[in-house]
């Protein structure tokens, strides 16, 4: 076993525990980055000018009428920027811009005494525009070829003598919605220049490093005159890695203007109207099976709603690539990727980063093909898993390390679950109920860990040891609530052999650890993590050398666990205090900085071709639900999930993460129904689901009747620390379960054999149409009139699906 993944005796790591803040999450003590405002003095409010309007020049500009409101100090423009205007790192991104892109973009912020000041401010500022065409609809902008970014294209095989091999070949069009974050705590940040020009911004940002380097550029500084501090997020779910930057800006901007704190947050209808979701997509697809059912090839272009600006899209299309194999192999392909450019806000990196976007597509041709192929859907799936031992590899090039745990936690969850006695039972139940249907749906995902970018895969800590004894940890990574202090914590505890309560958790600031990537990619323990153990090492070694001295041994012979040091067979203890004291008087060194680097990883993004990612996640679900047949209401009676993350780090947050995670994903493909204004009227672009009220959120009552979620056992990952996994965003994709399930119990309506079409999400609306066109399926004598096939797409209008 490697160093990296080894465990010591007695670890902290692995012991379950709850959320290092959930006291104070739950009592109201835990500070947002808002909450600093009412302990900060003379703090000036910050309001977004925003034009309602979807594209179009700006001819006029005037400020004059807002600096009449009582209160008002300042209006922000172009014009006061001493750096670069931009606030994306692609440059396309002005952050004062002379061109509205969307509806709701703000082109100036007003600053004022109060946040109402602020607010009667921007409703003074009068803003004409030359109005311009605009493109709302993804498919709209895909008919225009709105384009914008890198087209990449992942090859592999010869997909041409594969569709030649294939015995059935099938190919349909599928278009699914985005996904609003709604994080709890809507974008903020804070911003402070003391009396030497140093810019201090709070921010709730998962990208403290980017968001540093955009204030510094907008300002015009270098990287050492701005320090930026995460104290932590009420959730970022991937709209907190890119996003914060723009907002952050600004109040460094109005701070360094004014020489007083400037303070942005935006509230639920400015963050829903302002700031990227996950990209809807569109994919068109052809695919060839065997007589088996094995895929011989497939054929696909799927088209990413990437919103006006790239910001993350590339990259998020990238991985919707690399994913749409998911636990499948696929011998020959071509998938080609595009980021459409509409008239909306940007879109961006939301948990999974368009692997589940990738991974819908294929999960999606699954359910539907394997009607017309005559195959149970579990089967088909299963007959199509990556098999060990063979050589095969991801179609862009990567082995696929463990791909015996497809099966292994397929089969778990099927047993776990009762899958097949339970398939009888809901036979049984479907016989005897016209119009109620069940349906309970099996599926697995893989999910590739590392930034597909490899300079992004490396992490820092700073590791400090008081003379008392007590131990600090910063780390380059930051909390969201996923629980990555806590694990931090438990990591450097265990790698110092010391209690927990020795171990204290600074808030993640540049000025500790420079140049650290996003927490994001679900990468953050692994890349922080085998950084702060990294720097304990460091540490241990220097105090085992001192325990040595003291207890007359070699420092290979010492152990620290639970803060004694002991030689080997030895009687003699030495307390941790003591042995740092001890150190002290010694001069030694007792801080440390740690860095990480995932090594292995190549990748060419021209080839689209390499091994991206360090390992694969993998995990299994199966869903049950109950349709109603009048109005295609639906509840989820049961869930079972394995899921691998490795050896846990740390259970309970683990378990967290993976319900969490499923809750989101289930959201996304049934409940969350994002609408925009595509009509010619004078909302045209608008957001129509700009609150909670419209836009429907999983609760309670949507929670599953029993959810069972299992950790795989004996999981170790080699070279991953402690053997652990990353956790935060695969388990959204086991939610695909979920509508698999649905689709199931709309086909129990129908014939056997049909294939049913839905729309995602599968809104109740959605799954109505579906059992109505399976319903319809039966007057033919092979299902649906003439070919097989049960369309009720819903709003999508996706095509159908053609068989040849
Ligand atoms: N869990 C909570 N509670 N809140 C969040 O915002 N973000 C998710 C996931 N889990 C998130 C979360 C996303 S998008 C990612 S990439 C990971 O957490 C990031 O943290 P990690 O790398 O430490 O897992
Ligand atoms: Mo997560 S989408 O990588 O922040």
């Amino acid at each position: 076993m490697s160093q990296l993944s080894q465990r010591p005796e007695k670890p902290v790591v692995g012991v379950s525990m709850p959320h290092e803040s959930a006291v104070q999450h739950v009592t109201g003590a835990a500070l947002y980055t808002d909450d600093l405002v009412h302990r900060t003095k003379d703090v000036l409010h910050a309001y977004p000018v925003q034009v309602m309007k979807a594209h179009g020049r700006i001819s006029r500009l005037d400020t004059g009428p807002a600096l009449a409101v009582p209160g008002v100090v300042r209006v922000l423009t172009g014009a006061d920027v001493p750096g670069v205007n931009d606030a994306g790192m692609k440059h396309d991104e002005p952050l004062f811009p002379d061109t509205v892109m969307f509806h709701g973009h703000a082109v100036a912020w007003v600053l004022g005494e109060t946040l109402e000041a602020a607010r009667l401010g921007a409703a003074a500022v009068e803003v004409d525009l030359d109005e311009q065409p605009s493109l709302i609809a993804l498919r709209d902008a895909i008919a225009a070829e709105s384009f914008h970014g890198a087209r990449p294209v992942m090859l592999t095989g010869d997909i041409d003598a594969g569709f030649a091999d294939s015995a059935h070949v099938f190919s349909g069009e599928f278009e699914f919605s985005d996904q609003e974050h709604f994080y709890l705590e809507t974008h903020a940040a804070l911003a402070l220049v003391d009396e030497s020009g140093q810019v201090f911004v709070q921010s709730s940002t998962q990208h403290p490093s980017e968001t540093q380097e955009i204030v510094a550029h907008v300002l015009g500084l270098h990287s050492h005159e701005v320090t930026v501090q995460c104290l932590r997020m009420g959730g970022g779910f991937g709209g907190k890695e890119m996003q914060p930057h723009g907002f952050a800006a600004v109040a460094a901007l109005g701070a360094r203007l004014t020489g007083r704190p400037v303070r942005v947050r935006l509230n639920r209808t400015q963050d829903l109207t302002m700031s990227g979701k996950r990209h809807g997509f569109h994919a068109e697809w052809r695919i060839g099976f065997d007589a088996e059912g094995r895929i011989q090839a497939l054929d696909a272009t799927l088209s990413a709603d990437g919103g006006w600006s790239l910001d993350l899209s590339e990259p998020v299309v990238a991985r919707a690539l690399c994913h749409i194999d998911n636990t499948y192999w696929i011998p020959n392909a071509r998938v080609a990727g595009r980021i459409a450019r509409t008239n909306k806000v940007s879109n961006t990196a939301f948990r999974g980063f368009g692997g589940p976007q990738g991974m819908l597509v294929i999960e999606d041709i699954m359910g539907r093909c394997a009607p017309l192929l005559g195959l149970d859907p579990m089967e088909l799936r299963e007959r199509n898993f990556y098999r060990p031992g063979q050589g095969q590899t991801t179609p862009y090039g990567q082995p696929v390390t463990h791909s015996e745990r497809i099966s292994t936690v397929w089969q778990q969850v099927r047993a776990d679950g009762r899958v097949a006695d339970r398939h009888r039972e809901i036979a049984a139940f479907n016989a005897a109920h016209p119009n109620t249907k069940r349906g309970l749906a099996v599926t697995g995902i893989k999910f590739g860990i590392s930034f597909n970018l490899t300079a992004f895969n490396q992490g820092g800590a700073l590791v400090l040891i008081y003379k008392d004894g007590s131990v600090l940890i910063n780390h380059g990574g930051t909390e969201m609530g996923q629980g990555l202090h806590t694990k931090m914590l438990q990591v450097a505890a265990t790698t110092l052999g010391i209690p927990l309560h020795q171990v204290r958790l600074a808030p993640t600031r540049t000025d500790k650890v420079p140049n650290t990537s996003a927490t994001a990619a679900s990468a953050g323990a692994d890349l922080n993590g085998a950084a702060v153990k990294n720097a304990c090492e460091q540490l241990r070694e220097r105090l085992l050398r001192v325990a040595g001295g003291r207890l007359g041994t070699n420092a290979s012979d010492v152990r620290i666990v639970e803060g004694v040091a002991r030689a080997l067979g030895g009687d003699e203890e030495l307390a941790w205090d003591d042995l740092v004291r001890t150190a002290y008087l010694q001069r030694v060194q007792l801080s440390a900085a740690g860095f990480y680097r995932t090594e292995g990883l190549h990748w060419d993004a021209k080839a689209f071709r390499g091994s991206p990612f360090k390992y694969f996640s993998y995990g299994a679900a199966a869903a049950e639900v109950e349709v109603d047949g009048f109005t295609g209401a639906y509840r989820i009676r049961r869930v079972d999930i394995v899921h691998d993350v490795g050896d846990s780090l740390s259970p309970m947050i683990d378990i967290g993460q993976v319900e969490g995670g499923f809750v989101q994903g289930a959201g996304w493909l049934t409940l969350e129904d994002m609408r925009w204004d595509t009509g010619d009227g004078p909302g045209r672009g608008r957001l129509l689901t700009q609150a909670a009220s419209t836009y429907k959120l999983p609760s309670f009552s949507e929670m599953p009747e029993e959810f069972h979620v299992r950790l795989l056992e004996n999981a170790t990952e080699e070279g991953a620390v402690y053997g652990s996994k990353a956790v935060g965003e695969p388990p959204l994709m086991l939610a695909f379960s979920v509508r698999e399930a649905l689709r199931q119990a709309a086909a129990a309506f129908g014939p056997a054999g049909v294939s049913v079409e839905l729309a995602s999400p599968a809104t109740p609306e959605a799954v109505y149409w579906a059992i109505e066109a399976s319903r319809r399926a039966a007057g033919s004598p092979n299902g649906h009139p003439g070919d097989g096939f049960a369309t009720g797409a819903g709003r999508t209008g996706a095509a159908a699906l053609s068989g040849a």
